[in-house]
């Protein structure tokens, strides 16, 4: 299918050069929010699934663009409920919107929605799969605080089973010499398709089942996740797991100085309420960078990124 722009499913496709030009539009938007690039264009963005940040930071980012949005947040309100497909529902939709931002619970349904789109297609979360635009704006929150992405430790913390942005952030990180530590109970250990992913890209891991001052000492991010509670089908098992691992500020002891805290958010108890304050946290301004993260990847669709 011909499209006018270009879909952003995973970030498999960049290499490490679209990456940082990419974060460098991200960083003239963060100077320049505001304009009307996005004038006469008209954005849908189709969440079946539940979210708060990606969908109004992409749907500020058209605002703020001067863009405008239709769509919806809750799928039981449209006609997918009576059965329409979803083939049939992206080709609706693009003949509305220039481009049509989407999250659906189905891995894949971000591939299958380009491959049938006549307009581009952004997936914002494919069930376990990918969550592309939270790993750039992840990506673009290390160079911030880091000045710099290459030679990172990185730590992931949580749930490595089904967290998709730590899926999506393998892949953009193996131009950059990460090494990265996966830190989760045995249940969530990061999935061996994954692992199997760093070893044919050359990217460094290790593998803890602690969580503790000591095993946090050399990081430079400290990424936790949220155990996701809507991917499990047996809630025993998740109600065992879910708070086996929370952050609490007398762990950050012996953190390196330069260490930030991030978190894809929302957080339920992984990281205790009284580390917000700690100035090792990044997480809140991480969810702000999503904003301009994001009006250069609607720019990028819509082909209007010089
Ligand atoms: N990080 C993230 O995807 O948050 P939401 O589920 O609120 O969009």
């Amino acid at each position: 299918m011909d499209q006018t722009g270009r879909s952003l499913i995973s970030l498999e496709g960049l290499d490490r050069e679209d990456i940082l030009w990419l974060l460098g539009h991200a960083a003239k938007f963060e100077a320049s929010p505001n304009s009307k690039i996005l004038d006469g264009k008209i954005v849908a963005t189709l969440f079946f699934e539940p979210s708060t940040r990606t969908r109004l930071s992409f749907e500020t980012a058209v605002n703020r663009l001067g863009g405008r949005v239709i769509g919806f947040s809750d799928a039981a309100t449209t006609s997918s409920s009576k059965g329409e497909t979803l083939k049939d529902t992206i080709m609706m939709v693009s003949n509305y919107a220039d481009l049509i931002i989407m999250r659906h619970y189905l891995e894949g349904a971000a591939r299958y929605a380009s491959e049938v789109s006549p307009v581009p297609i952004i997936n914002a979360g494919d069930g376990a799969n990918q969550h592309p635009s939270q790993t750039m704006l992840d990506l673009y929150s290390m160079l911030k605080t880091q000045g710099r992405l290459d030679d990172l430790h990185i730590h992931l913390v949580g749930d490595l089973k089904y967290g998709r942005t730590v899926h999506s952030m393998l892949t953009a990180m193996r131009f950059f010499n990460p090494t990265f530590h996966f830190i989760s109970p045995d249940e969530l250990k990061m999935p061996e398709e994954y692992k199997e992913y760093c070893r044919n890209n050359g990217i460094k891991f290790e593998e803890h089942t602690r969580f503790d001052e000591e095993t946090i000492a050399d990081a430079d991010i400290l990424y936790m996740t949220r155990v996701q509670r809507e991917r499990f089908t047996d809630l025993m098992e998740y109600e065992r797991v879910k708070d086996m691992f929370i952050l609490k500020n007398d762990m950050l002891r012996s953190a390196k100085e330069n260490l930030k805290i991030l978190h894809p958010l929302p957080r339920v108890n992984e990281i205790a309420q009284d580390v917000d304050a700690n100035p090792h946290a990044y997480y809140f301004q991480q969810a702000k960078n999503g904003l301009y993260v994001r009006e250069a990847l609607i720019c990028n669709a819509l082909n209007l990124l010089k």
